[in-house]
């Protein structure tokens, strides 16, 4: 499935911006601020019904505008075309969206089964591999949930819970009475989170079944924190002290190891271009998780990462723009010849 055409009319930066994208490689060129990004978020908006960017999703209308609309032309084969469009309005300071396939509305779950998929890099996903666990626990959650509806579900069910248990911990009753009422919420946590584990465990397990990039070795090591009656009741004493829940998959972590001449902790001893390796392994295995469970080539999706490339990491990007269709953002030119693939070029 190929995108050949995107317009955004509101969106972000842009008013009305029509784009007609080539099967191999877009290249977005232009200064700073001209909205490269947003035409990224565009796309990405438009498969995936969200932006990447945004906090709230208004943000994503242009300022002062109350409705935008995202539509593009789907190549499904040679003959055949699949409209598809968002329409995003703003009443009484709420977001409501509406997907619409060949002009008649479908559900979200709906559209997004027609869609293709997106893979984005970004040089702000270095943060998986130096910020905090909770970035990596978000990074492993949006990729699970894209893949299995379930998870998301259960994901949003035991953050809900944790809060109610977390709750329940900061009333002022007796110890007794306080184990009482926390069973109901014990037993639904427990049932919630250890799907979470699994999954999780699942994904890293297939990580750990493709391990080369290039040639390094990665590996990755899930310190999953269990949700188990008999961890709950151990943690007992302390949660009634601190007043909160302090096990659970809330806690897990997830730990990269690079191995070149020795093995060795990438968040902590990688240098920033190891670090930024380990992302592209993340990365490159999503595409290949994708494939291989799914069947479905996605449109991969580059902001500016050219200017941080050495000629190693070169080696790992460029292949894949040949192999997939591609959008890239770029403020240099010179990145003009450095694909060799047959292009287009847009700039702003
Ligand atoms: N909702 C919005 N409405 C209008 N303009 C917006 C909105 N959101 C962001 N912008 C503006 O759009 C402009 C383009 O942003 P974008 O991030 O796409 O730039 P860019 O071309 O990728 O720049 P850089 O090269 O710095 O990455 C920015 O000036 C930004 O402030
Ligand atoms: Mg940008």
């Amino acid at each position: 499935m190929l995108l050949k055409q995107l317009v955004l009319i509101n969106f972000r930066n842009f008013s009305e911006k029509k784009i007609d994208l080539n099967p191999s490689l877009t290249l977005i060129i232009g200064k700073n601020s001209l909205g490269k990004t947003n035409i990224l978020e565009g796309i990405y908006f438009f498969v995936n019904g969200l932006g990447f960017r945004e906090i709230k999703e208004e943000e994503l209308l242009s300022f002062g505008k109350d409705e935008a609309i995202v539509e593009g032309v789907l190549a499904i084969n040679e003959n055949e075309d699949l409209l598809s469009a968002i329409k995003m309005s703003l009443i009484d300071h709420r977001i409501s969206k509406k997907f619409f396939i060949n002009k008649t509305e479908k559900k979200h779950s709906q559209y997004f089964d027609y869609q293709v998929r997106t893979i984005l890099f970004s040089p702000e996903q270095i943060n998986i591999i130096i910020g905090s666990p909770q970035l990596r626990r978000d990074y492993f959650d949006k990729i699970i949930s894209v893949f299995d509806l379930e998870y998301k579900k259960k994901l949003i069910n035991y953050q809900a819970a944790l809060r109610r248990r977390n709750k329940v911990l900061e009333l002022r009753i007796p110890v007794d009475k306080l184990r009482e009422e926390l069973k109901f919420w014990d037993e639904y946590l427990i049932e919630q989170g250890s799907y979470l584990t699994k999954k999780r465990q699942a994904y890293i397990d297939f990580l750990n079944s493709n391990q080369d990039l290039d040639s390094k070795k990665f590996s990755i090591v899930y310190q999953k924190n269990e949700i188990t009656e008999l961890r709950l009741k151990e943690s007992f004493p302390e949660a009634v002290r601190f007043r909160k829940t302090l096990i659970g998959p809330q806690k897990d972590d997830f730990q990269i190891f690079i191995t070149s001449t020795g093995k060795k902790n990438v968040h902590h001893f990688g240098s920033r271009s190891e670090q930024r390796l380990a992302v592209f392994w993340l990365k490159i295995n999503e595409i290949k998780y994708l494939e291989k469970y799914f069947k479905k080539k996605p449109i991969i999706l580059l902001d500016d990462i050219f200017s941080e490339l050495d000629q190693n990491n070169q080696k790992i990007i460029v292949p894949l723009i040949s192999r997939y269709q591609t959008v890239a953002t770029t403020t240099e030119e010179s990145v003009i010849g450095l694909i060799k693939t047959s292009k287009s070029v847009i700039k702003l």
